[in-house]
Protein backbone atom coordinates (compact mmCIF):
# COMPACT_ATOMS: atom_id res chain seq x y z
CA UNK A 1 0.00 0.00 0.00
CA UNK A 2 2.71 2.58 0.92
CA UNK A 3 5.84 2.55 -0.94
CA UNK A 4 9.19 1.52 1.01
CA UNK A 5 10.11 5.10 1.28
CA UNK A 6 6.86 6.33 2.71
CA UNK A 7 6.90 3.53 4.62
CA UNK A 8 9.90 5.08 5.97
CA UNK A 9 8.98 8.53 6.66
CA UNK A 10 5.96 7.39 8.44
CA UNK A 11 7.70 4.82 10.59
CA UNK A 12 10.22 8.12 10.96
CA UNK A 13 7.55 10.73 12.02
CA UNK A 14 6.22 8.01 14.63
CA UNK A 15 2.53 6.92 14.22
CA UNK A 16 0.61 4.18 15.68
CA UNK A 17 2.89 1.77 13.96
CA UNK A 18 5.67 0.47 16.26
CA UNK A 19 9.50 1.57 15.53
CA UNK A 20 10.15 -1.99 14.71
CA UNK A 21 7.70 -4.72 13.66
CA UNK A 22 6.93 -6.66 16.27
CA UNK A 23 7.44 -10.55 16.75
CA UNK A 24 4.70 -13.06 15.93
CA UNK A 25 3.15 -14.95 18.94
CA UNK A 26 0.26 -17.05 18.01
CA UNK A 27 -2.73 -15.48 18.30
CA UNK A 28 -4.77 -18.66 19.49
CA UNK A 29 -3.33 -21.89 21.44
CA UNK A 30 -3.09 -23.95 17.60
CA UNK A 31 -4.87 -22.65 14.05
CA UNK A 32 -8.05 -25.20 15.19
CA UNK A 33 -8.27 -23.61 18.28
CA UNK A 34 -10.22 -20.93 20.29
CA UNK A 35 -8.79 -17.88 21.48
CA UNK A 36 -9.94 -15.15 24.26
CA UNK A 37 -7.76 -13.24 21.78
CA UNK A 38 -11.03 -13.19 19.01
CA UNK A 39 -13.49 -11.63 21.25
CA UNK A 40 -16.58 -13.47 20.05
CA UNK A 41 -16.87 -16.92 20.95
CA UNK A 42 -18.28 -19.35 18.57
CA UNK A 43 -21.92 -20.23 19.09
CA UNK A 44 -22.98 -22.27 16.42
CA UNK A 45 -21.33 -24.57 13.40
CA UNK A 46 -22.09 -23.26 9.85
CA UNK A 47 -24.64 -24.86 7.83
CA UNK A 48 -23.85 -26.34 4.04
CA UNK A 49 -26.22 -28.15 1.60
CA UNK A 50 -24.98 -30.71 -0.18
CA UNK A 51 -21.07 -30.87 -1.62
CA UNK A 52 -21.77 -29.72 -5.19
CA UNK A 53 -19.10 -31.36 -7.36
CA UNK A 54 -17.12 -28.84 -9.52
CA UNK A 55 -14.76 -30.00 -12.78
CA UNK A 56 -11.46 -29.66 -11.36
CA UNK A 57 -12.02 -28.79 -7.43
CA UNK A 58 -15.06 -28.98 -4.74
CA UNK A 59 -13.37 -26.17 -2.41
CA UNK A 60 -12.05 -23.24 -3.16
CA UNK A 61 -9.86 -20.70 -0.76
CA UNK A 62 -8.92 -17.31 -1.26
CA UNK A 63 -6.29 -15.96 1.30
CA UNK A 64 -4.85 -12.71 0.86
CA UNK A 65 -1.95 -11.07 2.16
CA UNK A 66 -0.66 -7.46 2.29
CA UNK A 67 2.52 -5.33 1.29
CA UNK A 68 5.17 -7.44 0.86
CA UNK A 69 7.08 -7.38 -2.88
CA UNK A 70 7.34 -10.18 -5.06
CA UNK A 71 10.81 -10.78 -4.58
CA UNK A 72 10.90 -10.60 -0.91
CA UNK A 73 8.06 -13.29 -0.70
CA UNK A 74 10.33 -15.39 -2.77
CA UNK A 75 13.24 -15.33 -0.96
CA UNK A 76 11.32 -16.87 2.68
CA UNK A 77 11.95 -20.52 3.04
CA UNK A 78 8.46 -20.66 4.25
CA UNK A 79 7.17 -19.46 0.91
CA UNK A 80 10.05 -21.45 -0.90
CA UNK A 81 8.39 -24.89 0.68
CA UNK A 82 5.34 -24.01 -0.77
CA UNK A 83 6.38 -23.01 -4.04
CA UNK A 84 7.70 -26.94 -3.72
CA UNK A 85 4.16 -27.96 -3.02
CA UNK A 86 2.19 -25.84 -5.57
CA UNK A 87 1.73 -24.02 -8.74
CA UNK A 88 3.85 -20.43 -8.73
CA UNK A 89 1.52 -17.51 -11.02
CA UNK A 90 4.35 -15.26 -11.74
CA UNK A 91 2.37 -13.31 -13.79
CA UNK A 92 -0.97 -12.25 -11.58
CA UNK A 93 -1.73 -8.87 -11.50
CA UNK A 94 -3.63 -6.94 -8.84
CA UNK A 95 -6.83 -4.24 -10.70
CA UNK A 96 -6.18 -0.83 -9.39
CA UNK A 97 -5.08 0.56 -6.30
CA UNK A 98 -5.02 0.86 -2.82
CA UNK A 99 -6.43 -1.73 -1.04
CA UNK A 100 -10.45 -2.22 -1.13
CA UNK A 101 -11.08 -1.82 -4.70
CA UNK A 102 -9.31 -4.85 -4.89
CA UNK A 103 -10.88 -6.36 -2.27
CA UNK A 104 -14.38 -5.19 -3.80
CA UNK A 105 -13.50 -6.30 -7.63
CA UNK A 106 -13.04 -10.20 -6.31
CA UNK A 107 -16.29 -10.12 -5.17
CA UNK A 108 -18.47 -7.95 -7.38
CA UNK A 109 -16.27 -8.41 -10.67
CA UNK A 110 -15.69 -4.45 -11.11
CA UNK A 111 -14.78 -1.44 -8.35
CA UNK A 112 -16.78 0.99 -9.46
CA UNK A 113 -14.44 3.43 -9.59
CA UNK A 114 -13.34 3.29 -6.08
CA UNK A 115 -9.58 4.63 -5.27
CA UNK A 116 -9.89 4.69 -1.57
CA UNK A 117 -9.59 3.14 1.68
CA UNK A 118 -12.79 5.19 2.96
CA UNK A 119 -16.36 3.83 4.38
CA UNK A 120 -18.32 2.25 0.82
CA UNK A 121 -21.49 0.24 0.91
CA UNK A 122 -22.64 -1.40 -2.34
CA UNK A 123 -26.30 -1.46 -2.86
CA UNK A 124 -28.19 -4.13 -2.94
CA UNK A 125 -29.27 -4.22 -6.89
CA UNK A 126 -25.32 -5.44 -7.50
CA UNK A 127 -24.94 -9.06 -7.67
CA UNK A 128 -21.56 -10.86 -6.48
CA UNK A 129 -20.07 -14.26 -6.37
CA UNK A 130 -22.23 -15.13 -3.58
CA UNK A 131 -25.39 -14.67 -5.96
CA UNK A 132 -23.69 -16.97 -8.63
CA UNK A 133 -22.85 -19.59 -5.57
CA UNK A 134 -26.37 -19.78 -4.13
CA UNK A 135 -27.81 -20.70 -7.56
CA UNK A 136 -26.40 -23.72 -7.82
CA UNK A 137 -26.51 -24.14 -4.28
CA UNK A 138 -22.74 -24.22 -3.77
CA UNK A 139 -22.05 -23.42 0.15
CA UNK A 140 -19.86 -20.05 0.92
CA UNK A 141 -18.86 -18.70 3.97
CA UNK A 142 -15.82 -15.95 4.77
CA UNK A 143 -13.95 -15.75 7.91
CA UNK A 144 -11.91 -12.36 9.19
CA UNK A 145 -9.44 -12.73 11.52
CA UNK A 146 -10.27 -10.45 15.22
CA UNK A 147 -14.17 -9.86 13.35
CA UNK A 148 -15.72 -9.56 16.90
CA UNK A 149 -19.08 -10.74 15.76
CA UNK A 150 -20.00 -12.67 12.52
CA UNK A 151 -21.94 -10.43 10.16
CA UNK A 152 -20.23 -7.59 11.87
CA UNK A 153 -20.37 -4.18 9.91
CA UNK A 154 -18.60 -0.91 11.04
CA UNK A 155 -15.37 0.28 9.57
CA UNK A 156 -12.83 -1.29 12.02
CA UNK A 157 -12.47 -3.03 15.90
CA UNK A 158 -9.99 -1.77 17.95
CA UNK A 159 -9.37 -4.60 21.40
CA UNK A 160 -6.41 -5.42 23.45
CA UNK A 161 -3.32 -6.19 21.69
CA UNK A 162 -1.95 -9.64 22.17
CA UNK A 163 1.06 -8.89 21.05
CA UNK A 164 2.45 -6.13 23.30
CA UNK A 165 -0.03 -6.31 26.12
CA UNK A 166 -1.36 -3.05 28.07
CA UNK A 167 -2.53 -1.06 24.76
CA UNK A 168 -5.13 -1.67 22.50
CA UNK A 169 -4.82 -2.43 18.25
CA UNK A 170 -7.12 -2.13 15.13
CA UNK A 171 -6.72 -6.14 13.97
CA UNK A 172 -9.59 -6.12 11.57
CA UNK A 173 -10.86 -3.68 9.03
CA UNK A 174 -13.82 -3.32 6.94
CA UNK A 175 -11.75 -2.48 4.12
CA UNK A 176 -10.40 -6.20 3.70
CA UNK A 177 -13.76 -7.76 4.14
CA UNK A 178 -15.10 -8.05 0.52
CA UNK A 179 -18.49 -9.54 1.13
CA UNK A 180 -19.59 -7.17 3.66
CA UNK A 181 -19.44 -4.23 1.67
CA UNK A 182 -22.16 -5.25 -0.63
CA UNK A 183 -25.63 -4.51 0.73
CA UNK A 184 -27.13 -7.96 -1.28
CA UNK A 185 -24.94 -9.51 1.59
CA UNK A 186 -24.84 -7.26 4.62
CA UNK A 187 -28.28 -6.92 4.23
CA UNK A 188 -29.75 -10.44 4.18
CA UNK A 189 -29.09 -12.05 7.60
CA UNK A 190 -28.57 -15.59 6.47
CA UNK A 191 -25.65 -14.10 4.38
CA UNK A 192 -24.38 -12.00 6.73
CA UNK A 193 -23.19 -14.67 9.61
CA UNK A 194 -21.78 -16.52 6.85
CA UNK A 195 -19.20 -13.93 7.56
CA UNK A 196 -16.96 -15.30 10.69
CA UNK A 197 -14.52 -14.61 13.07
CA UNK A 198 -11.68 -17.22 13.29
CA UNK A 199 -12.77 -18.47 16.18
CA UNK A 200 -15.84 -19.74 14.16
CA UNK A 201 -13.13 -20.99 11.41
CA UNK A 202 -11.94 -22.66 14.26
CA UNK A 203 -15.23 -24.53 15.38
CA UNK A 204 -16.36 -25.48 11.37
CA UNK A 205 -12.87 -26.63 10.78
CA UNK A 206 -13.09 -29.10 13.59
CA UNK A 207 -16.70 -29.93 12.63
CA UNK A 208 -15.39 -30.44 9.05
CA UNK A 209 -17.75 -27.49 8.10
CA UNK A 210 -15.59 -25.54 5.99
CA UNK A 211 -17.68 -24.24 2.69
CA UNK A 212 -17.32 -25.06 -1.01
CA UNK A 213 -15.99 -21.26 -1.37
CA UNK A 214 -14.15 -19.49 1.15
CA UNK A 215 -12.44 -16.16 1.56
CA UNK A 216 -9.88 -16.26 4.78
CA UNK A 217 -8.42 -12.43 5.76
CA UNK A 218 -5.90 -12.70 8.31
CA UNK A 219 -5.81 -9.60 10.80
CA UNK A 220 -3.48 -6.49 9.94
CA UNK A 221 -0.51 -8.42 11.67
CA UNK A 222 -0.70 -11.87 10.41
CA UNK A 223 -1.36 -10.33 6.67
CA UNK A 224 2.00 -8.41 6.64
CA UNK A 225 -0.21 -5.26 6.32
CA UNK A 226 1.24 -3.75 9.51
CA UNK A 227 4.58 -6.02 10.02
CA UNK A 228 7.22 -8.12 7.46
CA UNK A 229 8.15 -10.84 5.95
CA UNK A 230 9.22 -12.88 8.90
CA UNK A 231 6.37 -12.34 10.70
CA UNK A 232 3.77 -12.70 7.79
CA UNK A 233 6.12 -15.91 7.63
CA UNK A 234 5.52 -16.97 11.11
CA UNK A 235 2.09 -16.74 10.73
CA UNK A 236 2.01 -18.96 7.55
CA UNK A 237 3.96 -21.35 9.39
CA UNK A 238 1.47 -21.60 12.61
CA UNK A 239 -1.91 -21.33 10.32
CA UNK A 240 -1.27 -22.57 6.80
CA UNK A 241 1.52 -25.07 6.74
CA UNK A 242 -0.43 -27.35 9.37
CA UNK A 243 -3.66 -27.02 7.41
CA UNK A 244 -2.56 -27.82 4.66
CA UNK A 245 -2.22 -32.06 5.89
CA UNK A 246 -5.46 -31.56 7.46
CA UNK A 247 -8.69 -33.05 5.56
CA UNK A 248 -11.20 -31.16 6.58
CA UNK A 249 -9.49 -28.14 4.54
CA UNK A 250 -7.44 -29.20 1.88
CA UNK A 251 -8.32 -32.57 0.44
CA UNK A 252 -7.58 -34.23 -2.61
CA UNK A 253 -10.11 -31.67 -4.44
CA UNK A 254 -9.53 -28.46 -3.00
CA UNK A 255 -7.44 -25.30 -4.45
CA UNK A 256 -6.23 -22.75 -2.29
CA UNK A 257 -5.40 -19.34 -3.90
CA UNK A 258 -2.48 -17.43 -1.22
CA UNK A 259 -2.04 -13.95 -3.07
CA UNK A 260 -2.01 -10.40 -2.50
CA UNK A 261 -4.26 -7.61 -2.83
CA UNK A 262 -2.20 -5.37 -4.92
CA UNK A 263 1.68 -4.05 -5.78
CA UNK A 264 3.11 -1.80 -2.91
CA UNK A 265 4.90 0.76 -5.74
CA UNK A 266 1.77 2.55 -7.70
CA UNK A 267 4.15 3.87 -10.76
CA UNK A 268 4.51 0.38 -11.43
CA UNK A 269 2.31 -2.36 -13.09
CA UNK A 270 0.30 -3.90 -10.30
CA UNK A 271 2.36 -7.47 -10.08
CA UNK A 272 1.47 -9.74 -6.91
CA UNK A 273 2.94 -12.60 -5.68
CA UNK A 274 0.29 -15.41 -6.10
CA UNK A 275 0.39 -19.12 -5.66
CA UNK A 276 -1.87 -22.07 -6.12
CA UNK A 277 -2.11 -24.45 -3.43
CA UNK A 278 -3.83 -27.44 -2.61
CA UNK A 279 -4.62 -31.35 -3.00
CA UNK A 280 -6.61 -30.86 -6.63
CA UNK A 281 -3.43 -29.40 -8.63
CA UNK A 282 -2.67 -32.34 -10.97
CA UNK A 283 0.57 -33.61 -9.37
CA UNK A 284 2.46 -32.93 -12.63
CA UNK A 285 2.11 -29.07 -12.21
CA UNK A 286 3.17 -29.23 -8.22
CA UNK A 287 6.55 -27.24 -8.07
CA UNK A 288 6.20 -25.50 -11.59
CA UNK A 289 5.87 -21.87 -12.61
CA UNK A 290 2.44 -20.51 -14.73
CA UNK A 291 3.28 -17.48 -16.46
CA UNK A 292 0.24 -16.84 -17.75
CA UNK A 293 -1.74 -13.73 -17.17
CA UNK A 294 -4.16 -13.70 -14.86
CA UNK A 295 -6.00 -10.77 -12.42
CA UNK A 296 -8.26 -11.54 -9.48
CA UNK A 297 -11.26 -11.39 -12.00
CA UNK A 298 -9.66 -14.67 -12.65
CA UNK A 299 -10.58 -15.74 -9.28
CA UNK A 300 -14.40 -15.39 -10.35
CA UNK A 301 -14.15 -16.95 -13.50
CA UNK A 302 -11.90 -19.71 -12.03
CA UNK A 303 -14.81 -20.60 -9.85
CA UNK A 304 -17.43 -20.23 -12.66
CA UNK A 305 -15.71 -22.27 -15.16
CA UNK A 306 -15.12 -25.13 -12.58
CA UNK A 307 -19.00 -25.36 -11.38
CA UNK A 308 -20.73 -24.12 -14.59
CA UNK A 309 -22.14 -20.93 -12.94
CA UNK A 310 -23.33 -17.53 -14.54
CA UNK A 311 -21.14 -14.77 -14.58
CA UNK A 312 -22.00 -11.12 -13.09
CA UNK A 313 -21.15 -9.79 -16.59
CA UNK A 314 -18.81 -7.18 -15.12
CA UNK A 315 -14.98 -7.26 -15.86
CA UNK A 316 -15.04 -11.28 -14.64
CA UNK A 317 -16.53 -11.56 -18.19
CA UNK A 318 -13.62 -9.43 -19.84
CA UNK A 319 -11.54 -11.67 -21.72
CA UNK A 320 -8.78 -9.14 -21.74
CA UNK A 321 -8.40 -9.67 -17.92
CA UNK A 322 -10.27 -13.24 -16.91
CA UNK A 323 -7.98 -15.87 -18.15
CA UNK A 324 -8.85 -19.27 -15.65
CA UNK A 325 -6.33 -21.24 -14.17
CA UNK A 326 -4.85 -23.13 -16.86
CA UNK A 327 -5.57 -26.72 -15.46
CA UNK A 328 -9.28 -25.69 -14.53
CA UNK A 329 -9.60 -24.15 -17.95
CA UNK A 330 -8.76 -27.19 -19.74
CA UNK A 331 -10.94 -29.56 -17.43
CA UNK A 332 -13.93 -26.60 -18.32
CA UNK A 333 -12.87 -26.72 -21.85
CA UNK A 334 -12.38 -23.34 -22.04
CA UNK A 335 -9.89 -21.31 -24.09
CA UNK A 336 -7.41 -18.38 -22.46
CA UNK A 337 -6.22 -15.08 -24.39
CA UNK A 338 -2.68 -16.22 -24.94
CA UNK A 339 -1.49 -13.22 -22.77
CA UNK A 340 1.57 -14.27 -20.36
CA UNK A 341 4.67 -12.63 -19.49
CA UNK A 342 6.20 -12.57 -22.83
CA UNK A 343 3.07 -10.29 -24.34
CA UNK A 344 2.02 -7.11 -23.80
CA UNK A 345 -0.11 -7.24 -20.21
CA UNK A 346 -2.41 -4.36 -19.57
CA UNK A 347 -1.54 -1.33 -17.07
CA UNK A 348 -3.76 -2.49 -14.19
CA UNK A 349 -2.29 0.16 -12.25
CA UNK A 350 -4.83 3.20 -12.99
CA UNK A 351 -5.99 4.90 -9.73
CA UNK A 352 -8.38 7.48 -9.17
CA UNK A 353 -9.08 8.28 -13.29
CA UNK A 354 -11.87 4.86 -13.57
CA UNK A 355 -15.08 6.74 -13.48
CA UNK A 356 -17.89 5.04 -11.15
CA UNK A 357 -20.16 5.16 -8.21
CA UNK A 358 -17.02 5.40 -6.17
CA UNK A 359 -15.11 7.57 -7.34
CA UNK A 360 -16.01 11.26 -6.04
CA UNK A 361 -14.14 13.46 -8.77
CA UNK A 362 -15.93 10.96 -11.88
CA UNK A 363 -19.31 10.07 -10.33
CA UNK A 364 -21.86 7.98 -12.49
CA UNK A 365 -24.58 5.85 -10.59
CA UNK A 366 -24.33 2.18 -10.47
CA UNK A 367 -25.26 0.91 -13.73
CA UNK A 368 -26.31 -2.45 -15.00
CA UNK A 369 -23.93 -5.02 -16.11
CA UNK A 370 -24.04 -6.71 -19.84
CA UNK A 371 -26.49 -9.01 -19.42
CA UNK A 372 -25.78 -10.71 -22.54
CA UNK A 373 -22.02 -11.49 -21.27
CA UNK A 374 -20.92 -15.21 -21.21
CA UNK A 375 -18.56 -15.66 -18.95
CA UNK A 376 -16.26 -19.36 -18.36
CA UNK A 377 -19.12 -20.91 -16.75
CA UNK A 378 -21.23 -20.32 -19.71
CA UNK A 379 -23.96 -19.74 -17.76
CA UNK A 380 -26.23 -16.64 -17.62
CA UNK A 381 -25.83 -12.94 -16.26
CA UNK A 382 -27.31 -13.11 -12.62
CA UNK A 383 -29.67 -10.11 -13.23
CA UNK A 384 -30.52 -9.19 -9.01
CA UNK A 385 -33.57 -7.91 -8.04
CA UNK A 386 -34.10 -4.50 -8.02
CA UNK A 387 -31.60 -4.09 -11.18
CA UNK A 388 -32.85 -1.42 -13.70
CA UNK A 389 -31.37 -3.43 -17.21
CA UNK A 390 -32.05 -0.84 -18.74
CA UNK A 391 -29.89 1.78 -17.00
CA UNK A 392 -26.57 0.77 -18.88
CA UNK A 393 -23.19 2.38 -19.22
CA UNK A 394 -24.16 3.81 -22.78
CA UNK A 395 -27.41 5.05 -20.74
CA UNK A 396 -25.78 6.60 -18.35
CA UNK A 397 -24.77 10.69 -17.56
CA UNK A 398 -21.69 11.97 -18.03
CA UNK A 399 -18.94 11.70 -14.58
CA UNK A 400 -19.83 14.17 -12.41
CA UNK A 401 -17.37 15.78 -9.93
CA UNK A 402 -18.86 15.85 -6.44
CA UNK A 403 -15.83 17.35 -5.01
CA UNK A 404 -16.30 20.46 -7.08
CA UNK A 405 -20.12 20.59 -5.66
CA UNK A 406 -18.56 20.16 -2.41
CA UNK A 407 -19.66 17.13 -1.45
CA UNK A 408 -17.06 14.95 0.69
CA UNK A 409 -17.38 11.92 -0.60
CA UNK A 410 -19.80 9.55 -2.51
CA UNK A 411 -23.28 8.61 -1.01
CA UNK A 412 -22.03 5.37 -0.87
CA UNK A 413 -20.09 6.60 1.67
CA UNK A 414 -22.74 6.32 4.32
CA UNK A 415 -23.18 3.74 6.49
CA UNK A 416 -26.53 2.11 5.64
CA UNK A 417 -27.12 1.40 9.79
CA UNK A 418 -27.63 -2.26 9.46
CA UNK A 419 -25.86 -4.83 12.07
CA UNK A 420 -25.74 -8.11 13.79
CA UNK A 421 -24.42 -7.57 16.97
CA UNK A 422 -26.52 -10.38 18.41
CA UNK A 423 -27.16 -12.38 15.67
CA UNK A 424 -30.09 -10.24 14.68
CA UNK A 425 -30.02 -7.43 12.26
CA UNK A 426 -30.92 -4.09 13.97
CA UNK A 427 -30.44 -0.91 12.45
CA UNK A 428 -29.19 2.20 13.47
CA UNK A 429 -31.29 5.22 12.00
CA UNK A 430 -29.20 7.70 10.39
CA UNK A 431 -29.60 11.50 11.38
CA UNK A 432 -30.93 13.04 8.46
CA UNK A 433 -31.13 12.02 4.79
CA UNK A 434 -30.56 14.01 1.33
CA UNK A 435 -31.12 12.71 -1.93
CA UNK A 436 -28.36 11.76 -3.61
CA UNK A 437 -26.83 11.92 -7.43
CA UNK A 438 -28.42 9.10 -9.11
CA UNK A 439 -32.41 9.85 -7.48
CA UNK A 440 -31.13 8.00 -4.83
CA UNK A 441 -33.00 8.81 -1.23
CA UNK A 442 -29.04 8.63 1.26
CA UNK A 443 -28.40 9.77 4.40
CA UNK A 444 -25.43 11.43 4.94
CA UNK A 445 -25.70 11.73 9.15
CA UNK A 446 -23.93 8.89 10.04
CA UNK A 447 -20.78 9.44 7.58
CA UNK A 448 -18.05 7.27 8.38
CA UNK A 449 -15.49 8.67 6.29
CA UNK A 450 -12.79 6.56 7.40
CA UNK A 451 -9.05 7.61 7.34
CA UNK A 452 -6.93 4.57 7.38
CA UNK A 453 -4.67 6.87 10.07
CA UNK A 454 -1.77 9.03 10.05
CA UNK A 455 0.04 6.85 8.03
CA UNK A 456 -1.88 7.30 4.64
CA UNK A 457 -2.44 11.02 5.34
CA UNK A 458 2.10 11.32 5.95
CA UNK A 459 1.82 9.13 2.23
CA UNK A 460 -0.19 11.33 0.27
CA UNK A 461 1.52 14.32 1.36
CA UNK A 462 4.90 12.58 0.03
CA UNK A 463 3.29 11.27 -2.87
CA UNK A 464 2.34 14.97 -3.98
CA UNK A 465 5.99 16.01 -3.11
CA UNK A 466 7.02 13.16 -5.37
CA UNK A 467 4.91 14.21 -8.29
CA UNK A 468 6.88 17.07 -7.90
C1 LIG B 1 5.52 -5.20 -7.75
O1 LIG B 1 5.91 -5.52 -9.07
C2 LIG B 1 7.31 -5.47 -9.27
C3 LIG B 1 7.58 -5.70 -10.74
O2 LIG B 1 7.02 -6.88 -11.16
C4 LIG B 1 7.99 -6.49 -8.39
O3 LIG B 1 9.39 -6.40 -8.53
C5 LIG B 1 7.60 -6.23 -6.94
O4 LIG B 1 8.12 -7.22 -6.11
C6 LIG B 1 6.09 -6.24 -6.81
N1 LIG B 1 5.67 -5.89 -5.46
C7 LIG B 1 4.77 -6.62 -4.80
C8 LIG B 1 4.31 -6.05 -3.50
O5 LIG B 1 4.32 -7.67 -5.20
C1 LIG C 1 -31.03 -25.86 -4.77
O1 LIG C 1 -31.69 -26.37 -3.63
C2 LIG C 1 -33.09 -26.13 -3.64
C3 LIG C 1 -33.66 -26.57 -2.29
O2 LIG C 1 -33.19 -27.83 -1.96
C4 LIG C 1 -33.71 -26.86 -4.81
O3 LIG C 1 -35.08 -26.59 -4.86
C5 LIG C 1 -33.05 -26.38 -6.09
O4 LIG C 1 -33.55 -27.12 -7.19
C6 LIG C 1 -31.55 -26.53 -6.03
N1 LIG C 1 -30.95 -25.89 -7.20
C7 LIG C 1 -30.00 -26.45 -7.92
C8 LIG C 1 -29.50 -25.69 -9.08
O5 LIG C 1 -29.57 -27.57 -7.67
C1 LIG D 1 -21.98 -15.27 19.76
O1 LIG D 1 -23.15 -14.57 20.21
C2 LIG D 1 -22.91 -13.51 21.12
C3 LIG D 1 -24.21 -12.84 21.46
O2 LIG D 1 -25.27 -13.67 21.39
C4 LIG D 1 -21.99 -12.48 20.52
O3 LIG D 1 -21.66 -11.52 21.48
C5 LIG D 1 -20.75 -13.15 20.00
O4 LIG D 1 -19.98 -12.16 19.38
C6 LIG D 1 -21.11 -14.25 19.04
N1 LIG D 1 -19.90 -14.84 18.49
C7 LIG D 1 -19.58 -14.76 17.19
C8 LIG D 1 -18.31 -15.36 16.80
O5 LIG D 1 -20.31 -14.22 16.36
C1 LIG E 1 -8.40 0.18 25.19
O1 LIG E 1 -9.76 0.34 24.80
C2 LIG E 1 -10.67 0.23 25.89
C3 LIG E 1 -12.07 0.21 25.35
O2 LIG E 1 -12.28 1.24 24.43
C4 LIG E 1 -10.41 1.40 26.84
O3 LIG E 1 -11.27 1.32 27.94
C5 LIG E 1 -8.97 1.35 27.32
O4 LIG E 1 -8.69 2.50 28.08
C6 LIG E 1 -8.01 1.29 26.16
N1 LIG E 1 -6.67 1.03 26.67
C7 LIG E 1 -5.61 1.70 26.27
C8 LIG E 1 -4.31 1.28 26.87
O5 LIG E 1 -5.68 2.61 25.44
C1 LIG F 1 -32.04 -3.40 4.08
O1 LIG F 1 -33.12 -4.31 4.15
C2 LIG F 1 -34.32 -3.75 4.66
C3 LIG F 1 -35.35 -4.86 4.69
O2 LIG F 1 -34.89 -5.86 5.54
C4 LIG F 1 -34.78 -2.63 3.79
O3 LIG F 1 -35.91 -2.02 4.36
C5 LIG F 1 -33.68 -1.59 3.67
O4 LIG F 1 -34.05 -0.62 2.74
C6 LIG F 1 -32.40 -2.25 3.18
N1 LIG F 1 -31.34 -1.27 3.18
C7 LIG F 1 -30.51 -1.11 2.16
C8 LIG F 1 -29.48 -0.03 2.29
O5 LIG F 1 -30.57 -1.80 1.17
C1 LIG G 1 2.53 -32.68 6.29
O1 LIG G 1 2.64 -33.98 5.71
C2 LIG G 1 3.90 -34.22 5.12
C3 LIG G 1 3.88 -35.61 4.48
O2 LIG G 1 2.65 -35.91 3.95
C4 LIG G 1 4.99 -34.14 6.14
O3 LIG G 1 6.22 -34.29 5.50
C5 LIG G 1 4.93 -32.79 6.84
O4 LIG G 1 5.85 -32.78 7.90
C6 LIG G 1 3.55 -32.53 7.40
N1 LIG G 1 3.53 -31.15 7.91
C7 LIG G 1 2.95 -30.81 9.03
C8 LIG G 1 3.04 -29.37 9.43
O5 LIG G 1 2.35 -31.61 9.72
C1 LIG H 1 1.69 2.32 -14.29
O1 LIG H 1 2.89 1.61 -14.55
C2 LIG H 1 3.57 2.00 -15.75
C3 LIG H 1 4.80 1.15 -15.90
O2 LIG H 1 4.54 -0.17 -15.73
C4 LIG H 1 3.94 3.46 -15.67
O3 LIG H 1 4.50 3.86 -16.90
C5 LIG H 1 2.70 4.29 -15.39
O4 LIG H 1 3.06 5.64 -15.19
C6 LIG H 1 2.01 3.80 -14.13
N1 LIG H 1 0.76 4.52 -13.93
C7 LIG H 1 0.53 5.25 -12.85
C8 LIG H 1 -0.81 5.89 -12.76
O5 LIG H 1 1.36 5.40 -11.96
C1 LIG I 1 -11.44 -5.05 -20.69
O1 LIG I 1 -10.17 -4.86 -20.11
C2 LIG I 1 -9.31 -4.05 -20.90
C3 LIG I 1 -7.95 -4.04 -20.21
O2 LIG I 1 -8.06 -3.47 -18.91
C4 LIG I 1 -9.90 -2.67 -21.02
O3 LIG I 1 -9.09 -1.88 -21.83
C5 LIG I 1 -11.29 -2.77 -21.62
O4 LIG I 1 -11.90 -1.50 -21.64
C6 LIG I 1 -12.15 -3.71 -20.84
N1 LIG I 1 -13.44 -3.90 -21.50
C7 LIG I 1 -14.59 -3.55 -20.97
C8 LIG I 1 -15.81 -3.82 -21.78
O5 LIG I 1 -14.69 -3.05 -19.86
C1 LIG J 1 -29.09 0.35 -8.32
O1 LIG J 1 -29.60 0.84 -7.10
C2 LIG J 1 -29.09 2.13 -6.76
C3 LIG J 1 -29.63 2.44 -5.37
O2 LIG J 1 -31.00 2.37 -5.34
C4 LIG J 1 -29.52 3.14 -7.81
O3 LIG J 1 -28.92 4.38 -7.52
C5 LIG J 1 -29.03 2.68 -9.17
O4 LIG J 1 -29.52 3.54 -10.17
C6 LIG J 1 -29.50 1.26 -9.46
N1 LIG J 1 -28.89 0.83 -10.69
C7 LIG J 1 -29.48 -0.04 -11.51
C8 LIG J 1 -28.79 -0.37 -12.75
O5 LIG J 1 -30.55 -0.59 -11.24
C1 LIG K 1 -12.76 17.65 -9.09
O1 LIG K 1 -12.87 18.83 -8.37
C2 LIG K 1 -11.80 19.09 -7.48
C3 LIG K 1 -12.16 20.30 -6.62
O2 LIG K 1 -12.58 21.32 -7.44
C4 LIG K 1 -10.54 19.29 -8.29
O3 LIG K 1 -9.44 19.50 -7.42
C5 LIG K 1 -10.27 18.04 -9.12
O4 LIG K 1 -9.16 18.21 -9.96
C6 LIG K 1 -11.49 17.69 -9.96
N1 LIG K 1 -11.23 16.38 -10.57
C7 LIG K 1 -11.61 16.07 -11.79
C8 LIG K 1 -11.27 14.71 -12.27
O5 LIG K 1 -12.24 16.83 -12.50
C1 LIG L 1 -33.56 -13.38 16.58
O1 LIG L 1 -34.90 -13.23 16.12
C2 LIG L 1 -35.64 -14.44 16.16
C3 LIG L 1 -36.98 -14.22 15.49
O2 LIG L 1 -37.24 -12.89 15.24
C4 LIG L 1 -35.78 -14.88 17.59
O3 LIG L 1 -36.50 -16.09 17.64
C5 LIG L 1 -34.41 -15.10 18.17
O4 LIG L 1 -34.50 -15.40 19.53
C6 LIG L 1 -33.55 -13.86 18.02
N1 LIG L 1 -32.19 -14.19 18.41
C7 LIG L 1 -31.45 -13.41 19.16
C8 LIG L 1 -30.08 -13.91 19.46
O5 LIG L 1 -31.85 -12.33 19.59
C1 LIG M 1 -11.14 3.09 12.90
O1 LIG M 1 -12.38 3.73 12.66
C2 LIG M 1 -12.50 5.00 13.27
C3 LIG M 1 -13.92 5.47 13.03
O2 LIG M 1 -14.23 5.50 11.68
C4 LIG M 1 -11.45 5.94 12.71
O3 LIG M 1 -11.53 7.18 13.36
C5 LIG M 1 -10.08 5.33 12.92
O4 LIG M 1 -9.11 6.12 12.28
C6 LIG M 1 -10.01 3.93 12.34
N1 LIG M 1 -8.73 3.35 12.65
C7 LIG M 1 -8.11 2.52 11.84
C8 LIG M 1 -6.77 2.05 12.27
O5 LIG M 1 -8.59 2.15 10.78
Amino acid sequence: MLSSPLLALALAVGSAWAATAPTFAPPAPAYNQQSPNYIGKNNNTITNGPLVSGRSFDRFINIWLENTDYATAASSSVFQSLIAQGVLMDNFYGVTHPSEPNYIAVAGGDFFGDASDNFRHIPSNISTIVDLLEAKNISWSSYQENMPYAGYTPYNYTQANYLTPGSNYTYYVRKHNPLIIYDSVANVTERALRIRNFNDFAADLNASAISQWTFITPNLVNDGHDTDINFMSAWLTYFLVPLLNNTAFNDGRTLILLTFDENETYTINNQVFTLALGGSIPAALRGTTDHTFYTHYSTLSTVQANWALGSLGRQDTNKTLNNVFTWVAEAAGWTNNGLTGNTSIPLMNATATIPGPLNPVLYVPFTAPNTSAVGAGGGPVFIASGLNTAFTAASAPAPINLTAQGQSDVPWAVDPGFDYPTGNKTFAAPATSSTAPGGTSAAVGGLRVGVESVVVLVGVVVGAVMLL
